[in-house]
């Protein structure tokens, strides 16, 4: 049964999808928590949707520093309360090679370490009938994290590519070891929006991009069915396009790789006792 407001969780909420779709959520009377780095367009964004009066409120994170995560996981299980949907949606371009507190390379932490992390550490609060969704992309790069983790090697595009299939494996494994917990991991593909996501990318890319974009008010409002509408209570292990299911490429279905990679995932991230 879903709750009369559904609290829903959503990391990236001060983007274009993520304030599409808090947006879309707080409008159907959802309790939101707006997870993002903290600043005034965090703070602008809670006030524009209502605040506290409407249910609203954030949880200050950054993804890149495991440290962050496991912090904002702490205020959010102090709160106590059910999860009826965690929304994985931030992620971050950059062109450069840089490299976070924790070792890792940025895009690889904030788009893959981090959201497996803070998934882990909800675990608790969304146990029965709680819904993981992680924003994706229909990637066909081939996961090699010895690749990733190379200076050497460091190819901007490869490196986003690669945390975009990270995303999918991640979704289809949790999607499997959640069943224990009651709870459902699916992935979704947005479509291309205009954002300032591949504000770094060469100038073709961006024209291109600015081209065939649009806005992101549809794929938040599909988004936010995903959270809590009751046609996808059940619904485990899909990848969507909006609310129609899309098959993912084959390099990212092998479930011994998926399995594998989880287990990789979770010590490089030192991961405590207690996720999925
Ligand atoms: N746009 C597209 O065409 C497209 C296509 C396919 C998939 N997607 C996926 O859709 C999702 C949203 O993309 P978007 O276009 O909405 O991007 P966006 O407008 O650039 O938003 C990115 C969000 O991620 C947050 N973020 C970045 N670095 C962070 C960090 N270190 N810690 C915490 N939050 C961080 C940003 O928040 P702050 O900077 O405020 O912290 C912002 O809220 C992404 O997963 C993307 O891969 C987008």
């Amino acid at each position: 049964m879903i709750a009369l407001h559904p609290t829903i969780v959503i990391s990236g909420a001060t983007g274009a999808v993520g304030s599409a779709t808090a947006a879309a959520l707080a409008r159907r009377g959802a309790r939101v928590v707006l997870m993002a780095r903290p600043s005034e367009r965090l703070d602008t964004l809670v006030e524009r949707l209502g605040g506290a009066e409407n249910r609203v409120s954030q949880v200050p994170i950054d993804l890149a520093s495991m440290r962050s995560v496991r912090s904002a996981a702490r205020e959010i299980n102090g709160a106590g309360g059910h999860i009826d949907a965690l929304l994985n949606v931030a992620a971050t371009f950059v062109t450069r090679y840089q490299k976070t507190s924790d070792g890792f390379e940025h895009m690889l932490a904030t788009n893959y370490f981090g959201p497996f992390l803070l998934t882990n550490l909800l675990r608790d609060r969304l146990l029965g009938g709680g819904r993981v969704v992680t924003v994706a992309a229909p990637s066909t790069t081939r996961v090699d994290m010895q690749r990733l983790f190379s200076k050497e090697h460091f190819d901007a595009m490869h490196s986003f590519g690669a945390t975009k299939a990270l995303d999918l494996m991640f979704t289809f494994e949790l999607a499997r070891r959640a069943k224990r917990w009651d709870v459902r991991a699916n992935a979704f593909h947005p479509g291309l929006v205009r954002s300032e996501l591949m504000s770094e990318a060469s100038r073709p890319i961006r024209m291109v991009a600015r081209l065939v974009s649009r806005s992101p008010g549809r794929a938040g409002q599909d988004l936010a069915d995903l959270a809590i509408s009751p046609a996808h209570a059940g619904t485990t292990g899909w990848f969507f396009k909006g609310t129609q299911r899309i098959e993912p490429a084959k390099t990212v279905t092998d479930e011994a790789a998926q399995a594998a990679l989880w287990r990789r995932t979770a010590e490089l991230v030192e991961m405590e006792i207690g996720g999925f």
